[in-house]
C-alpha cells in the first residue's frame, strides 16, 4: 500500500459569489490536508500584520537567558519550545489574537474552536543545522542528517533508554514562517499520508485500552516500526512558505526538519517558524478525531 498521496487539485470556482470561491478554497485545502497530512495557506494580510508585531517578541527569545538552554546541535537550532510570551488568544504584545485563514481553517475545517492556544515555539536553524551533539550515538546524528529527525509530535522518548510514552495530544501544527529564506533552509518536512498509518498502526495498538491508560503503554517497538513503514511507504516532501502565508500538519504525522543545504539563503533570523500545537482535547480525540 502507498500512502494517500493522490494529487490534489486546488481550483477557485470563476463563477457565483466571493463567498463561493472561499469555500471553494476552503473545501481543497480540507481534502488536501486531510489526504496528504497537511496543507498550506496563501498570503494572508491578516497573520502577516500579526507576524510584524509579533517578530521583535519572537527575535528577543533568542537571547534572553531563560530561553539560552533551547541552543542545540553546536547552536545550529534554537528548539525555543513554548519560548513565544503569548496568550491563550495567541496574542503577544500588540499583535491581538491570531487570526486568518489559516485559523478559519482550523474553526470550520477541524472543528476545534474555544481551546488555548499555547506558547508558540520559536523555532530557528542556523546555517550548517544539525551538528552533532557532543555524547550523542553516530546512530542518532545519523537520523537527523538523513531522516530529518521524523517524529510524531507528543510521543516522547523518557528516560535512559528513551521509551516512549503518549504525553501530548496536540489539535495540529501550524507553521508560521516569520522572516524570508529560501527553500534550502532547514525546510519542514512531511511524509505524506503517514497520518492515516499512524492513526492505524496506534488504533490497533491501544485497541481494548482506556484511552485514560494510553500513556502509561510503552509503545517505542510499536513506534519505531510505525516510521520504518512510513519511510518505505510515503512519499516526503519539503513545505516552504513566506511571511504571510502558513502551513498546517496533521498531528498524527511523521514530519521533521532537513538539513540546511549549502545553496540556502536566509538572513540573520535564519529559517525561523513560529510553531503553535495547542492540546484541546485528550488521548481519545487525539486518535480518532479527522
Ligand atoms: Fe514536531
Amino acid at each position: 500500500m502507498r500512502c494517500g498521496a493522490e494529487s490534489v487539485m486546488v481550483f477557485y470556482s470563476d463563477s457565483g459569489s466571493k463567498h463561493d470561491s472561499i469555500e471553494d478554497a476552503m473545501r481543497n485545502l480540507a481534502r488536501s490536508f486531510f489526504t496528504r497530512g497537511w496543507c498550506q495557506f496563501e498570503f494572508d494580510p491578516v497573520l502577516n500584520e500579526w507576524i510584524r508585531l509579533a517578530l521583535p517578541i519572537a527575535r528577543a527569545t533568542l537571547t534572553a537567558p531563560e530561553h539560552a538552554r533551547w541552543y542545540r546541535y553546536q547552536g545550529t537550532w534554537f528548539a525555543g519550545v513554548n519560548a513565544l510570551p503569548n496568550d491563550a488568544s495567541g496574542a503577544v504584545g500588540e499583535s491581538g489574537p491570531i487570526r486568518g485563514s489559516a485559523v478559519e481553517f482550523i474553526e470550520s475545517v477541524l472543528g476545534l474552536r474555544g481551546f488555548a492556544w499555547d506558547a508558540a515555539q520559536v523555532s530557528v536553524c542556523f546555517p550548517g543545522y544539525p551538528q552533532p551533539m557532543p555524547g550523542e550515538s553516530d546512530g542518532r546524528a545519523r537520523f537527523r542528517r538523513e531522516r530529518d529527525a521524523a517524529h510524531v509530535d507528543g510521543l516522547l522518548p523518557e528516560g535512559h533508554e528513551r521509551r516512549r510514552h503518549l504525553r501530548e495530544h496536540h489539535g495540529f501544527i501550524l507553521g508560521i514562517p516569520m522572516v524570508e529564506y529560501n527553500a534550502d533552509a532547514a525546510p519542514f518536512v512531511v511524509y505524506e499520508g503517514s497520518h492515516e498509518l499512524m492513526r492505524e498502526i496506534f488504533a490497533a495498538r491501544f485497541a481494548g485500552i482506556d484511552p485514560a491508560a494510553w500513556g502509561d503503554e510503552d509503545i517505542t517497538e510499536t513506534y519505531h516500526a510505525a516510521r520504518e513503514r512510513v519511510f518505505a511507504q510515503c512519499d516526503r516532501v519539503e513545505l516552504h512558505a513566506r511571511p504571510g502565508e502558513a502551513f498546517i500538519a496533521h498531528r498524527l504525522s511523521l514530519h521533521g526538519t532537513a538539513p540546511w543545504r549549502d545553496t540556502a539563503v536566509a538572513g540573520d533570523d535564519g529559517r525561523m517558524i513560529c510553531y503553535f500545537r495547542p492540546d484541546p482535547f485528550g488521548a481519545h480525540e487525539w486518535l480518532n478525531h479527522p
